[in-house]
């Protein structure tokens, strides 16, 4: 069965029918069911991907396996790929899997006949992350020619970001970037402006936290100090154009990347995003189900 770990190999007509499939999910449209075990492996601490998740499997009518990392065989040495030969050997067709090594699936992924859906590898991708961004912004525009996503914050610590720079160019986008330069990633060949030019120019303006559990040190930043120099403040908010949106992948630091009381306001499609989550994973979940041939990887 197909995996689905990144989206670089994905075309932007695959990357299209993913989208207009969950929005046909949202509308109540041929929801299939799909009676397989999957699991859920969660090996980082995550609320929206692996509740998401299952509830987009239990929508799907799948069997939900939660695996718990601190009282699995994992703390008595087992390897992953074991771990995963044990769960496709009683049955499990599919894993969603969160891992703080980046690429981890590398090794795995021509030896399992399930399927492995990537939910997130250390600072490597977040593909279904960034289907969400996408259809958000979709839900919103209809496009991505024409239009400039500003990322702005922890850039280099970040696999959304990595995810979204390179998936958003593909579709058509302009991406721009913001950040303090200790976290910027030349790799990404992006350009870099000032915090008030990316907020100024950008028709999506999304925000990311910064992954102190990836920094080696603690850095130069205390809460307030960023939000001053990094943050989306009220009074910066008033700079962006009349109808651009404020996303964040979440989750956020209210009074750090945001203002709180920017979260839940009228441009923010935050909560939005979050919402996406169930359909578009519930279109991920049917696609690697129902593809006979990895077309991608
Ligand atoms: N955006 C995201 O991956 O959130 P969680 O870490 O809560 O899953």
């Amino acid at each position: 069965m197909p995996h689905v770990l990144e989206l670089t190999d994905w075309t932007c007509e695959a990357i299209y029918q993913l989208l207009d499939r969950a929005l046909a999910i949202e509308a109540g449209k041929d929801i299939p069911n799909m009676p397989i075990f999957a699991a859920n492996l969660f090996f980082e601490p995550s609320t929206r991907t692996r509740f998401s998740f299952e509830v987009a499997e239990k929508k799907l009518g799948m069997h939900v396996l939660n695996f718990a990392s601190d009282v699995s065989s994992t703390k008595k040495g087992e390897t992953l790929y074991d771990t995963l030969k044990t769960l496709e050997s009683i049955g499990v067709k599919m894993a969603v899997i969160r891992h703080p090594q980046e690429g981890y699936y590398h090794d795995l992924k021509d030896r399992l006949s399930m399927s492995i859906i990537n939910g997130g590898d250390g600072t490597g991708h977040h593909p279904t992350q960034t289907l969400i961004d996408l259809f958000t912004i979709y839900q919103e525009f209809g496009r991505f020619e024409g239009l400039t996503v500003a990322m702005i914050g922890d850039i280099r610590h970040s696999r959304v970001a990595r995810s979204n720079i390179q998936t958003l160019r593909k579709m058509g986008a302009r991406v721009i970037l913001s950040g303090p330069p200790e976290w910027q990633e030349d790799s990404l060949a992006t350009d870099y402006v000032s915090i008030d030019e990316a907020i100024q120019t950008a028709d999506v303006v999304n925000l990311l936290r910064i992954q102190t559990e990836r920094h080696a040190e603690a850095g130069r930043w205390t809460k307030e100090h960023y939000h001053k120099a990094y943050g989306l403040t009220e009074k910066r908010a008033q700079l962006m154009k009349p109808k651009a949106i404020i996303m964040h992948p979440g989750p956020f630091n209210r009074g750090v990347e945001i203002s709180d009381a920017l979260v839940e306001a009228k441009p923010s499609r935050i909560f939005q995003q979050v919402h996406n989550g169930v359909p578009i994973r519930m279109a991920v979940l049917e696609w690697a189900l129902t593809t006979e041939k990895a077309v991608m990887s």
